[in-house]
Protein backbone atom coordinates (compact mmCIF):
# COMPACT_ATOMS: atom_id res chain seq x y z
CA UNK A 1 0.00 0.00 0.00
CA UNK A 2 1.44 3.77 -0.58
CA UNK A 3 0.30 6.79 1.21
CA UNK A 4 0.50 9.76 -0.47
CA UNK A 5 0.16 13.27 1.73
CA UNK A 6 0.73 16.32 -1.11
CA UNK A 7 2.79 18.91 0.47
CA UNK A 8 2.20 21.49 -1.62
CA UNK A 9 -0.21 22.32 -4.48
CA UNK A 10 0.51 25.26 -5.75
CA UNK A 11 3.06 25.67 -8.94
CA UNK A 12 6.22 28.14 -8.34
CA UNK A 13 5.61 31.00 -6.20
CA UNK A 14 2.64 29.27 -4.36
CA UNK A 15 -0.91 31.13 -3.54
CA UNK A 16 -0.21 34.00 -2.97
CA UNK A 17 2.97 34.81 -4.41
CA UNK A 18 4.68 37.32 -3.19
CA UNK A 19 4.35 40.28 -5.27
CA UNK A 20 1.16 39.23 -6.96
CA UNK A 21 -2.13 40.85 -6.24
CA UNK A 22 -4.71 38.87 -8.84
CA UNK A 23 -7.78 37.75 -7.79
CA UNK A 24 -7.25 34.62 -6.74
CA UNK A 25 -3.68 35.90 -4.60
CA UNK A 26 -6.02 38.91 -2.70
CA UNK A 27 -8.89 35.98 -2.11
CA UNK A 28 -6.32 33.64 -0.50
CA UNK A 29 -4.82 36.71 1.98
CA UNK A 30 -8.43 37.35 2.96
CA UNK A 31 -8.92 33.99 4.67
CA UNK A 32 -12.39 33.72 3.38
CA UNK A 33 -12.35 30.22 2.66
CA UNK A 34 -12.90 30.87 -1.52
CA UNK A 35 -9.37 30.36 -2.29
CA UNK A 36 -7.35 28.34 0.16
CA UNK A 37 -3.49 28.89 0.09
CA UNK A 38 -1.11 26.58 -1.48
CA UNK A 39 2.74 26.45 -0.89
CA UNK A 40 4.82 24.81 -3.90
CA UNK A 41 5.01 21.76 -5.90
CA UNK A 42 5.89 18.81 -3.87
CA UNK A 43 4.33 15.61 -2.67
CA UNK A 44 5.63 12.85 -0.28
CA UNK A 45 4.91 9.15 -0.16
CA UNK A 46 6.03 6.14 2.14
CA UNK A 47 5.21 2.58 1.59
CA UNK A 48 5.42 1.36 5.23
CA UNK A 49 3.83 4.09 7.01
CA UNK A 50 7.10 5.49 8.42
CA UNK A 51 9.74 6.18 6.23
CA UNK A 52 8.79 9.33 3.30
CA UNK A 53 10.19 9.91 0.26
CA UNK A 54 9.82 13.33 -1.04
CA UNK A 55 9.26 14.33 -4.33
CA UNK A 56 10.49 17.71 -5.44
CA UNK A 57 11.63 20.04 -2.90
CA UNK A 58 10.52 23.50 -2.66
CA UNK A 59 11.20 26.47 -1.49
CA UNK A 60 8.49 25.66 1.07
CA UNK A 61 9.43 22.30 2.23
CA UNK A 62 10.66 23.80 5.86
CA UNK A 63 6.85 24.98 6.48
CA UNK A 64 5.55 21.45 4.79
CA UNK A 65 7.44 19.53 7.22
CA UNK A 66 6.19 21.54 10.03
CA UNK A 67 2.53 21.28 8.76
CA UNK A 68 3.11 17.65 8.64
CA UNK A 69 3.57 15.43 11.79
CA UNK A 70 4.63 12.70 9.60
CA UNK A 71 7.86 14.25 8.67
CA UNK A 72 8.82 15.34 12.19
CA UNK A 73 12.02 13.81 13.53
CA UNK A 74 10.34 10.87 15.75
CA UNK A 75 13.12 8.30 16.59
CA UNK A 76 14.11 9.97 20.00
CA UNK A 77 17.79 10.37 18.63
CA UNK A 78 18.67 14.29 18.95
CA UNK A 79 18.66 14.59 15.15
CA UNK A 80 16.65 12.61 12.99
CA UNK A 81 14.28 12.50 9.86
CA UNK A 82 11.49 10.58 8.56
CA UNK A 83 12.40 11.79 4.94
CA UNK A 84 14.98 9.15 3.65
CA UNK A 85 14.98 10.26 0.27
CA UNK A 86 14.49 12.99 -2.60
CA UNK A 87 13.49 12.96 -6.23
CA UNK A 88 13.40 15.59 -8.31
CA UNK A 89 10.80 15.83 -11.57
CA UNK A 90 13.50 18.75 -13.37
CA UNK A 91 15.37 21.44 -12.16
CA UNK A 92 12.97 24.25 -12.00
CA UNK A 93 13.67 26.37 -8.92
CA UNK A 94 10.48 25.30 -7.74
CA UNK A 95 11.32 21.74 -7.19
CA UNK A 96 15.05 22.15 -6.02
CA UNK A 97 15.56 25.31 -4.13
CA UNK A 98 14.27 23.20 -1.10
CA UNK A 99 17.40 21.22 -0.94
CA UNK A 100 18.81 24.26 0.52
CA UNK A 101 16.80 23.87 3.59
CA UNK A 102 17.76 20.05 4.07
CA UNK A 103 21.52 21.21 5.03
CA UNK A 104 22.78 20.21 8.42
CA UNK A 105 24.12 16.46 8.10
CA UNK A 106 21.38 14.81 7.37
CA UNK A 107 21.41 11.61 5.69
CA UNK A 108 19.33 11.02 2.66
CA UNK A 109 19.57 9.91 -1.01
CA UNK A 110 18.84 12.46 -3.60
CA UNK A 111 17.47 10.94 -7.24
CA UNK A 112 17.57 12.60 -10.43
CA UNK A 113 18.35 12.64 -13.82
CA UNK A 114 21.97 12.92 -14.98
CA UNK A 115 20.61 16.24 -16.82
CA UNK A 116 18.98 17.64 -13.78
CA UNK A 117 22.22 16.05 -11.73
CA UNK A 118 24.60 18.35 -13.45
CA UNK A 119 22.32 21.18 -12.83
CA UNK A 120 22.92 20.36 -9.44
CA UNK A 121 26.46 20.45 -9.76
CA UNK A 122 27.21 23.11 -11.43
CA UNK A 123 25.53 25.58 -8.79
CA UNK A 124 28.08 25.42 -6.02
CA UNK A 125 25.59 26.36 -3.32
CA UNK A 126 24.11 22.99 -3.22
CA UNK A 127 27.55 21.50 -1.62
CA UNK A 128 25.37 22.53 1.34
CA UNK A 129 23.94 18.94 1.31
CA UNK A 130 27.43 17.57 2.53
CA UNK A 131 28.01 14.61 0.46
CA UNK A 132 28.91 12.24 2.92
CA UNK A 133 25.39 12.20 4.26
CA UNK A 134 23.15 13.19 1.06
CA UNK A 135 24.41 10.21 -1.30
CA UNK A 136 23.37 11.87 -5.38
CA UNK A 137 21.71 8.76 -7.42
CA UNK A 138 21.39 9.53 -11.10
CA UNK A 139 18.14 7.40 -12.29
CA UNK A 140 17.93 5.82 -15.92
CA UNK A 141 14.80 6.59 -17.92
CA UNK A 142 12.85 3.22 -18.20
CA UNK A 143 14.71 1.58 -15.47
CA UNK A 144 13.17 1.00 -12.29
CA UNK A 145 14.64 2.14 -9.10
CA UNK A 146 14.33 1.29 -5.21
CA UNK A 147 13.97 4.73 -3.42
CA UNK A 148 13.89 3.45 -0.04
CA UNK A 149 12.28 1.80 2.30
CA UNK A 150 9.83 0.02 -0.26
CA UNK A 151 8.99 2.76 -2.42
CA UNK A 152 10.00 2.04 -6.18
CA UNK A 153 10.07 4.62 -9.40
CA UNK A 154 10.06 4.40 -12.86
CA UNK A 155 11.03 7.66 -14.72
CA UNK A 156 10.14 8.32 -18.15
CA UNK A 157 10.72 11.26 -20.39
CA UNK A 158 7.57 13.83 -21.00
CA UNK A 159 7.24 16.74 -23.20
CA UNK A 160 8.96 19.77 -21.19
CA UNK A 161 12.07 22.25 -21.43
CA UNK A 162 15.06 23.64 -19.68
CA UNK A 163 14.76 25.37 -15.90
CA UNK A 164 13.53 28.73 -16.48
CA UNK A 165 17.37 29.89 -14.87
CA UNK A 166 19.02 28.23 -17.92
CA UNK A 167 16.96 29.42 -20.70
CA UNK A 168 19.41 32.28 -21.69
CA UNK A 169 22.77 30.01 -21.41
CA UNK A 170 20.61 27.19 -23.70
CA UNK A 171 19.32 30.19 -25.86
CA UNK A 172 22.87 31.79 -26.49
CA UNK A 173 24.45 28.51 -27.10
CA UNK A 174 21.96 26.51 -29.63
CA UNK A 175 19.67 29.89 -30.62
CA UNK A 176 16.81 27.89 -29.49
CA UNK A 177 14.96 26.45 -26.75
CA UNK A 178 13.35 22.92 -27.49
CA UNK A 179 10.14 23.92 -25.57
CA UNK A 180 8.36 20.38 -25.38
CA UNK A 181 10.99 18.32 -26.18
CA UNK A 182 11.02 15.24 -24.52
CA UNK A 183 14.75 15.30 -23.25
CA UNK A 184 16.18 14.26 -19.18
CA UNK A 185 15.48 17.62 -18.46
CA UNK A 186 11.81 16.96 -17.46
CA UNK A 187 10.63 13.53 -16.55
CA UNK A 188 7.20 12.12 -15.36
CA UNK A 189 7.52 8.97 -12.89
CA UNK A 190 5.54 5.82 -11.77
CA UNK A 191 5.60 5.18 -8.35
CA UNK A 192 4.68 1.94 -6.86
CA UNK A 193 5.00 -0.29 -3.70
CA UNK A 194 7.86 -3.20 -3.83
CA UNK A 195 5.49 -5.19 -2.21
CA UNK A 196 3.04 -4.99 -5.54
CA UNK A 197 -0.32 -3.41 -5.36
CA UNK A 198 -1.65 0.09 -7.53
CA UNK A 199 0.61 2.79 -8.96
CA UNK A 200 0.36 6.22 -9.08
CA UNK A 201 1.33 8.33 -11.97
CA UNK A 202 3.11 12.04 -10.74
CA UNK A 203 3.38 14.37 -13.87
CA UNK A 204 3.65 17.74 -12.38
CA UNK A 205 5.19 19.03 -15.47
CA UNK A 206 4.00 18.65 -19.04
CA UNK A 207 4.23 20.77 -22.12
CA UNK A 208 1.79 18.02 -24.05
CA UNK A 209 -0.06 14.93 -24.51
CA UNK A 210 2.01 12.57 -26.49
CA UNK A 211 0.48 9.14 -28.08
CA UNK A 212 3.56 7.29 -26.44
CA UNK A 213 2.28 9.12 -22.23
CA UNK A 214 -1.63 8.23 -23.27
CA UNK A 215 -0.62 4.50 -23.65
CA UNK A 216 1.40 4.59 -20.40
CA UNK A 217 -1.38 6.43 -18.66
CA UNK A 218 -4.28 4.04 -20.07
CA UNK A 219 -6.38 2.54 -16.89
CA UNK A 220 -3.99 4.32 -14.65
CA UNK A 221 -5.70 3.92 -10.81
CA UNK A 222 -3.78 7.73 -9.92
CA UNK A 223 -2.50 10.17 -11.83
CA UNK A 224 -1.56 13.42 -10.26
CA UNK A 225 -0.89 15.98 -13.74
CA UNK A 226 0.33 19.07 -14.35
CA UNK A 227 -2.68 22.01 -13.74
CA UNK A 228 -0.31 25.09 -14.23
CA UNK A 229 -2.76 27.11 -16.39
CA UNK A 230 -6.59 26.62 -17.00
CA UNK A 231 -6.17 28.42 -20.15
CA UNK A 232 -2.80 28.94 -22.43
CA UNK A 233 -2.92 33.07 -22.26
CA UNK A 234 -4.19 33.82 -18.74
CA UNK A 235 -1.28 34.72 -17.52
CA UNK A 236 -1.34 37.32 -20.21
CA UNK A 237 -5.19 38.15 -20.02
CA UNK A 238 -5.44 38.54 -16.46
CA UNK A 239 -2.04 41.11 -16.82
CA UNK A 240 0.05 38.92 -14.95
CA UNK A 241 2.93 38.70 -16.87
CA UNK A 242 3.59 37.57 -20.85
CA UNK A 243 4.03 34.24 -20.75
CA UNK A 244 1.74 31.43 -22.17
CA UNK A 245 1.69 27.78 -20.09
CA UNK A 246 2.87 26.80 -23.22
CA UNK A 247 5.96 29.00 -23.67
CA UNK A 248 6.56 27.67 -19.78
CA UNK A 249 6.18 23.76 -20.66
CA UNK A 250 2.53 23.61 -19.56
CA UNK A 251 -0.17 22.31 -21.77
CA UNK A 252 -3.84 24.01 -20.34
CA UNK A 253 -6.41 22.57 -18.54
CA UNK A 254 -9.08 23.49 -20.74
CA UNK A 255 -9.40 23.43 -25.11
CA UNK A 256 -9.44 20.97 -27.46
CA UNK A 257 -5.84 20.24 -26.51
CA UNK A 258 -5.86 20.30 -23.37
CA UNK A 259 -5.16 17.75 -20.63
CA UNK A 260 -9.19 17.53 -19.71
CA UNK A 261 -9.54 16.79 -23.15
CA UNK A 262 -6.26 14.46 -23.46
CA UNK A 263 -7.36 12.61 -20.67
CA UNK A 264 -11.63 11.73 -21.57
CA UNK A 265 -10.47 8.51 -23.48
CA UNK A 266 -7.71 7.49 -20.75
CA UNK A 267 -10.07 5.86 -18.29
CA UNK A 268 -8.16 6.71 -15.60
CA UNK A 269 -9.92 6.06 -12.19
CA UNK A 270 -8.32 9.00 -10.16
CA UNK A 271 -7.63 12.42 -12.14
CA UNK A 272 -5.86 15.30 -9.68
CA UNK A 273 -4.48 18.46 -10.25
CA UNK A 274 -1.18 19.10 -8.75
CA UNK A 275 1.20 22.11 -9.44
CA UNK A 276 -1.45 24.73 -9.84
CA UNK A 277 -0.41 28.14 -10.71
CA UNK A 278 -2.11 31.22 -9.20
CA UNK A 279 -3.10 32.89 -12.16
CA UNK A 280 -5.70 29.47 -12.63
CA UNK A 281 -9.33 30.37 -11.67
CA UNK A 282 -9.42 26.79 -10.29
CA UNK A 283 -8.49 27.75 -7.40
CA UNK A 284 -11.15 29.79 -6.66
CA UNK A 285 -14.02 27.23 -4.80
CA UNK A 286 -16.83 27.38 -6.88
CA UNK A 287 -15.81 28.83 -10.00
CA UNK A 288 -17.15 27.91 -13.52
CA UNK A 289 -13.65 26.77 -14.42
CA UNK A 290 -13.58 24.55 -10.94
CA UNK A 291 -17.57 23.25 -11.57
CA UNK A 292 -16.01 22.09 -15.29
CA UNK A 293 -13.30 20.15 -14.32
CA UNK A 294 -15.23 18.80 -11.43
CA UNK A 295 -17.59 17.09 -13.75
CA UNK A 296 -15.09 16.28 -15.65
CA UNK A 297 -13.98 13.78 -13.15
CA UNK A 298 -11.14 16.07 -12.05
CA UNK A 299 -10.16 17.04 -7.95
CA UNK A 300 -7.88 19.88 -7.55
CA UNK A 301 -4.95 19.29 -5.25
CA UNK A 302 -4.79 21.38 -1.86
CA UNK A 303 -2.08 21.63 1.43
CA UNK A 304 -2.80 18.27 2.98
CA UNK A 305 -4.30 16.21 1.18
CA UNK A 306 -4.17 12.58 1.64
CA UNK A 307 -4.52 9.12 -0.63
CA UNK A 308 -4.16 6.13 -0.41
CA UNK A 309 -3.47 3.05 -2.53
C1 LIG B 1 7.55 26.13 -14.11
O1 LIG B 1 6.93 25.22 -13.58
O2 LIG B 1 7.32 26.48 -15.28
C2 LIG B 1 8.63 26.79 -13.33
O3 LIG B 1 8.54 26.46 -12.00
C3 LIG B 1 8.62 28.25 -13.57
C4 LIG B 1 9.65 28.93 -12.74
O4 LIG B 1 10.75 28.40 -12.57
O5 LIG B 1 9.36 30.02 -12.26
MN1 LIG C 1 7.10 24.80 -11.53
ZN1 LIG D 1 -1.74 35.92 -8.16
Amino acid sequence: MLQIVVLGAGAGGGVPQWNCNCRVCAEARKGTGSVAPRTQSSIAVTADGSNWCVFNCSPDIRQQISDNPVLWPNSGAQRHSPIGSVVLTNADVDHIAGLLVLREKQAFDLFATKTVMDVLAENPIFNVLDSEFVKRRPINIGQECHVGNGVVIEPFLVPGKVALFNEARLLAEHDTLHIGDETEDTIGLKISSADGGEALFYIPGCAAMTDGLAERLKGASLVLFDGTVWRDNEMVSHGLGVKTGSRMGHMSMSGNDGSMAAFSSLDVARKVFVHINNSNHILIEGSPEREQANSAGWEIAYDGMEIEL
